[in-house]
């Protein structure tokens, strides 16, 4: 069995995580590995229904997708997590529970103005007109993270350039163990 390991997205709303976790989840499986993807919309519609966004409810939701992530971990999973987790505490909290040697930090880049030109899901305009309270980099806070293990920038990078990044520090630290040169060089070239 392969070890377990977390890639924890962090970033602000619409900055790229879950398009980033959707993407690197197949070529995390292409190498063998067992994946389960923790996206914090969907988090919300079960695991941490009713939870809303001070900062308390935050750190619940951060530290139960740490936790179930944790277990995931234990039993050899791949485990990607795209929340906000706006707060280095609770980041350092879930590095901690899942172990400093299974945990990637990405930090998934990109500036307020692009977001609130995107405005994929119309919240920053929203946001900004004061209709959306203690929203994310608006009204609210994000730590950015001072140390992260990856950053992706996703104003001038593709995708395919952020998830290469990604899947470079994971060789690196030794997560594929069970593919041989030849066919991991088979399934890097599709990348
Ligand atoms: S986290 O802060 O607890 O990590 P999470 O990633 O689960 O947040 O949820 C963020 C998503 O909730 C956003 O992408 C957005 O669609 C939605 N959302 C609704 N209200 C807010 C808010 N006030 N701040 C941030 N996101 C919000």
């Amino acid at each position: 069995m392969n070890q377990g390991f977390t890639v924890w997205l962090t970033g602000l709303s619409g900055a790229g995580k879950s398009t980033i976790a959707e993407r690197l989840a197949p070529e995390l499986a292409a190498r063998g590995c067992s994946v389960e993807v923790l996206d914090g919309d969907e988090v919300r519609t079960h695991l941490s229904k009713g939870l809303g966004f001070s900062r308390e409810d935050r750190d619940t939701n951060i530290a139960r997708i740490s936790f179930v992530a944790s277990l995931l971990v234990k039993h050899g999973a791949a485990v990607i997590t795209a929340a906000i987790s706006p707060y280095t505490q609770a980041r350092a909290e879930a590095r901690q529970r899942i172990g400093n040697e299974r945990f990637v930090e990405v930090f998934v880049r990109c500036s307020l103005d692009e977001l609130v030109r995107r405005d994929v899901k119309g919240l920053y305009k929203k946001a900004i007109a004061g209709e959306v309270q203690h929203f994310t980099g608006v009204s609210d806070p994000y730590e950015a993270p001072e140390n992260p293990d990856v950053v992706v920038d996703s104003e001038v990078e593709s995708v395919e350039e952020s998830v290469g990044k990604i899947l470079t520090e994971l060789k690196r630290r030794g997560y594929f163990p069970k593919m041989n040169s030849a066919a991991l060089s088979e399934v890097e070239g599709s990348v």
